[in-house]
């Protein structure tokens, strides 16, 4: 999207703004990866008790993507790393910080951001993870905006990347028809550019919030220190994810609402400056209320929800890398996000490319 090349002997100096803290984290370049195999809703006919009809309707969802056995969360969040890092026109050792947003990393140690750092060819540069579960990208996105506009880095990766389709159970039809497995990736670099009508560009704005009192709404019981692995936690299925649907989704609607009007709000905007919205794909219905809701033109909504499923933290950055190589998000688009995940975590961002 935007040329940025540089060798590792011209590892990017802080431009003199950046370092009166006015820089700001535009997007450079954007990946992502999703896993070849297709689970559509006609093979979940065969699974469990259920119907391509009642999810077509009650979710939006057709078919999503499963990692195989032996790929991995930091697999699919390389390659998504390097396609955005290609589109940056940047090569790996020019990152100083990587940022991975995931609650299913490959191993419990070391963090996925230290794996895919290695799969890269990228580093020594600081990498670790953040769990927000589906608001991961967003909060990932945050940390690293963060860094930038304090001038500490200037070339970072932020990936999110999921394979919840691991920790599904495939004999509960309330959970196994809503997920899919992908990776999704965004190079940030500091910049102090304006866009054609001087307006600045990068990351404007971002909002967070959790409620941890919303915990047993959405949540995996074992392989944690509460309950650390064992015969009886895999007896007690205590691995797979638990949700309560109709709670997840009565938050949903409400707090990608209320993210959104947030960031809308620090940036000095409103909806009628907003060119796309790139939310959380969780369900179609929750997607056309919070549209509904914030006042947005339903063909201003982008959605791949029908292709993936929900993706967790990978959710928004693939929607994102697709609509930019479709030519639908351009330079100097103004772009709204939103999301929401176990937690409960919520988060917003308004971000002009
Ligand atoms: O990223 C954040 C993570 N999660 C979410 O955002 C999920 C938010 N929640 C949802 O998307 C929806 O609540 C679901 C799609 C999970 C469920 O849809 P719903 O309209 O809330 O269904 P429900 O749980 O109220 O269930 C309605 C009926 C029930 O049957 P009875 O009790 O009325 O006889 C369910 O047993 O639909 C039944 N049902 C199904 N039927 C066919 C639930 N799942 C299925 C299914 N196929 N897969």
């Amino acid at each position: 999207m935007h040329a940025h090349g540089s060798s590792p002997a011209s590892r990017p100096a802080a431009p003199p703004r950046a370092q009166a803290g006015l820089a700001r984290a535009r997007i450079l370049g954007t990946g992502a990866f999703l896993p070849p195999f297709v689970r559509t809703n006609r093979d979940l006919e065969r699974l469990v008790d259920t119907s391509d009809a009642w999810i077509t309707e009650r979710t939006g969802i057709r078919e999503r993507r499963l990692a195989p056995e032996g790929t991995t969360t930091s697999d699919m969040g390389a390659i998504a790393a390097l396609a955005a890092l290609d589109m940056a026109g940047l090569r790996a050792t020019d990152l100083d910080l990587i940022v991975v947003a995931t609650v299913t990393p490959d191993m419990p140690m070391p963090s996925a951001a230290a794996l895919v750092q290695h799969k890269i060819g990228a580093g020594p540069c600081p990498a670790f993870d953040i769990g927000a579960a589906c608001a991961g990208f967003i909060f990932a996105l945050t940390v690293a905006e963060q860094f930038i506009r304090t001038g500490k880095r200037h070339r970072v990766l932020v990936v999110g990347g999921d394979t919840l389709t691991k920790f599904l159970d495939w004999t509960d039809r309330k959970t196994c028809i809503l997920f899919g497995d992908g990776a999704g990736a965004v190079v940030l670099g500091s910049d102090v550019a304006v866009d054609a009508q001087d307006r600045p560009r990068g990351v404007l704005s971002t909002s967070l919030s959790t409620d941890g009192s919303l915990v047993p709404a959405l949540y995996i019981p074992g392989g944690g220190s509460a309950h650390p692995p064992s015969a009886a936690t895999v007896e007690g299925r205590l691995h797979f994810i638990r949700m309560n649907g109709q709670e997840i989704f009565k938050h949903a609607i409400k707090n990608l609402v209320s993210a959104s009007h947030a960031a809308l709000d620090d940036a000095g905007m409103t909806t009628a400056g907003i060119d796309w919205v790139c939310a959380h794909q969780a369900n179609k219905r929750i997607l056309d209320q919070v549209a509904i809701r914030l006042g947005t033109a339903p063909d201003r909504m982008l959605s791949n929800i029908d292709r993936v499923g929900n993706t967790s933290s990978a959710s928004i950055p693939i929607l994102l890398d697709e609509s930019v190589r479709a030519g639908k998000i351009k330079d100097g688009d103004t772009v709204l996000m939103s999301a929401l995940g176990a937690g409960v975590s919520w988060g917003g961002a308004v971000v002009r490319m």
